[in-house]
């Protein structure tokens, strides 16, 4: 069977996975798969800051790096993610107590390193990450509070300065669909590009689960975004499910990837459709949701679920 890269070559787009940088030291058959069927690729984790610099000025991009360099060697793009988040932080950032001022010098410090630090091995910097709330209103964070909503505009600019040829996104969930939060979004992006600020793309994170079902309206959300002259990528996908796992749910979840890769196929700057993860074996759902999981298109054998045949079935007719 033709893999998932090759078939999204055919139909224009990057397929891509969240990478989990222990699984592929350690599970040759993850590392195997990886560099088989995609064609670009995120850090799970090891490119966040509470990873790169745990102590202050102590820099760790050991995995990271290690990461970039299988890319290359299997002619992969790399997905950044993530410079300015609420989450994952460094404890000396979050416990320390500094002044507005200076809380904004240390992030414009590490956005500019680490964008820095990569340049020119980057596709796609998810620069901002999870700024909105599910009502439109911008998240309280120790950015919002202490910088105020111009940290956004501020990141981008920063990254831009330190890799001019890297793509800048916006990445969030829950904006799948038209809603108060994606619109908020789009309101914001809408406004940033009046403004001249460097905000290439918007990232749908696409974590989905069965019993919730699934907008109808990802391609349409999209479009606006398409029209602005935006970029846009499905940067996590998954479809999580309630264990255990049966053929109704296994079906159901098919779909759910589909919606989300046939809104990317439909969208003429939607560039790449990543999962997150790739095997049952290795997720985050589990240790999230408790008594939910099996969110992956393979299962933790590795073997074929209907969701990644669905892809393949999708990218095939694209
Ligand atoms: O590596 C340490 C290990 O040394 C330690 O013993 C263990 C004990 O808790 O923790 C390990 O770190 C965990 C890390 O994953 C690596 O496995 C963290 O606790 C755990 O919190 C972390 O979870 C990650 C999560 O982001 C953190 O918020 C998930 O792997 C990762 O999939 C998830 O990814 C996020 C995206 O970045 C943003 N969008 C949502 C998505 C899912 O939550």
């Amino acid at each position: 069977d033709p893999t998932l890269g090759a078939l999204g070559r055919k139909a224009g787009l990057r397929i891509g996975t969240a990478v989990d940088t222990s699984a592929l030291a350690t599970d040759s058959t993850y590392r195997e798969t990886v560099a088989r069927e995609f064609t670009s690729v995120t850090a799970e984790n090891v490119m966040k800051w509470q990873l790169t610099e745990p102590e202050r000025g102590k820099h760790d991009w050991a995995a990271a790096d290690g990461l970039v360099d299988f890319a290359r060697s299997h002619k992969q793009l790399v997905r950044g993610h993530t410079l300015v988040w609420h989450s994952q932080l460094p404890a000396w950032v979050t416990e320390g107590s500094f002044t507005p001022e200076e809380l904004r010098e240390i992030l414009r410090r590490h956005v500019t390193e680490e964008v820095r630090h990569f340049k020119g091995r980057i596709w796609q910097w998810d620069v901002v990450n999870e700024a909105f709330n599910d009502d439109g209103t911008l998240r309280d964070s120790i950015w919002l509070r202490n910088l105020g909503p111009g940290y956004i505009a501020d990141a981008f600019r920063w990254a831009h300065q330190a890799d001019p040829g890297a793509k800048l996104y916006i990445n969030d969930y829950n904006i799948e669909g038209v809603n108060a939060k994606s619109t908020a979004l789009y309101e914001l992006v809408k406004q940033l590009r009046q403004e001249g600020v460097p905000v290439h793309g918007v990232g749908l994170q696409g974590h989905f689960a069965v019993q919730y079902g699934f907008p109808g309206d990802v391609a349409a959300n999209l479009k606006r975004f398409d029209d602005l002259g935006m970029e846009s990528a499905i940067t996590e996908a998954d479809v999580r499910m309630p264990m255990p796992a049966d053929n109704v749910k296994l079906q159901a979840q098919a779909r759910g990837y589909s919606v989300l890769l046939g809104a990317c196929l439909v969208t003429r700057r939607c560039t790449d459709f990543t999962v997150w993860g790739f095997t049952d074996k290795y997720s985050w759902v589990p240790g999230t949701f408790e008594g939910e999981g099996a969110a992956n298109v393979l299962d933790e054998n590795y073997a074929v679920k209907p969701a990644f045949d669905a892809l393949r079935q999708d990218l095939t007719l694209a």
